[in-house]
């Protein structure tokens, strides 16, 4: 019986890309308090694990886009009963996508994850040492396709006198971050707004941070007018948590599942090679490009772009 193992402070600056032994100390002390372990799996448990994938690719899922929207409007209505239902308590607004599945991607293989919700567990470290890491010095946030809201819930504990403006197509993902306001007295706004046609009348502040988790994934190949619209508004810097299918290795199996996956949904596709067009022609800094080696059953949604507008040309 393989034994399981922890994913500790080594293990997260493996997946962050940080020196050994340079973790900060809250990010440490994150870790200890919500310890988080998983199971190794045989090269047996790989291959049926694998197949299992293939086969409910084969099957099929559910193209995303633009005739999504009413999807989204009723998951997030879903998550709007029982935000107010459980009296507005904050765990209520954690996706139920997020940690629905104990078989988790890491380092090129499939593990196990013991802790329960371990990828939630997992992400809500991470979103506190990126807030803290590329969003600490911004005087208002934009969360673009921002959900449940939980996101900006999270930033704002952290940074409670920064302001926040949560947007999303989806009005009740909109009503759902106008609650945090109203009921937890966060400095958060929420605002419709569409990646299709970004309102061109929203400003952002010069000294905005923008941030985009697993948003821009549902859009595909139509990132441009967004991305247009950010070139034009020109926010501090920009940071995007999505899987990007430009990183992984079509040359190893792990990998060709989750690329098979992403392009059957038709999840987001061009944006990295774009934005490196957009540095080299100095329109933009790119600051960073990671792919942590950490996702779910089927893909990973953790991969970390950070970038900033160049010079005004
Ligand atoms: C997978 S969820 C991620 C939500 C949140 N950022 C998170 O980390 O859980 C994708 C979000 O993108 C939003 N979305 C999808 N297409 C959109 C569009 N065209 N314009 C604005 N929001 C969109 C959905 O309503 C949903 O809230």
């Amino acid at each position: 019986m393989p034994r399981q193992q922890r994913f500790g402070s080594t293990e997260f600056e493996l997946a962050a890309g940080l020196p050994a032994g340079s973790l900060d100390a809250r990010t440490r002390s994150l870790l200890e308090e919500t310890p988080l372990f998983f199971l190794p799996l045989n090269e047996n448990a790989q291959q049926k694990i694998r197949a299992e994938v293939q086969a409910e690719i084969d099957r099929g899922f559910t193209v995303v886009g633009q005739h999504r929207a009413g999807v989204w409007r009723d998951a997030w209505q879903d998550h709007l009963d029982e935000f107010v239902r459980s009296g507005h308590a904050l765990e209520a607004l954690n996706p139920r996508f997020v940690g629905g599945t104990s078989i988790l991607r890491w380092q090129g293989a499939y593990v196990e994850g013991v802790t329960s919700r371990f990828e939630l567990a997992f992400l809500e470290i991470f979103r506190d040492w990126l807030f803290r890491t590329y969003l600490s010095d911004i005087g208002h946030l934009y969360e673009f396709g921002s959900g449940s809201a939980f996101n900006v819930a999270a930033y704002a504990r952290l940074f409670p006198a920064v302001g926040i403006t949560a947007l999303d197509w989806a009005p009740a993902a909109v009503a759902l971050a106008d609650l945090l306001h109203s009921k937890h007295g966060m400095k958060i706004a929420g605002q419709r707004f569409d990646f299709f046609v970004p309102d061109q009348a929203l400003d952002l502040s010069v000294d905005g941070g923008v941030l985009t988790m697993c948003a821009l994934e549902q859009i595909g190949d139509r990132f441009g007018p967004f991305v247009d619209y950010l070139l034009d508004k020109r926010p501090k810097r920009v940071v995007h948590v999505e899987p990007i299918l430009e990183l992984y290795d079509p040359a190893s199996p792990h990998d060709a599942a989750a690329v098979r996956y992403h392009s059957q949904r038709k999840y987001l596709s061009g944006l990295l090679p774009s934005l490196q067009e957009l540095a080299r022609q100095g329109k933009i800094q790119l600051r960073k490009v990671h792919r942590l080696h950490f996702g779910s059953r089927f893909h990973e949604c953790f991969c970390l772009i950070v970038w900033e507008p160049g010079p005004r040309q």
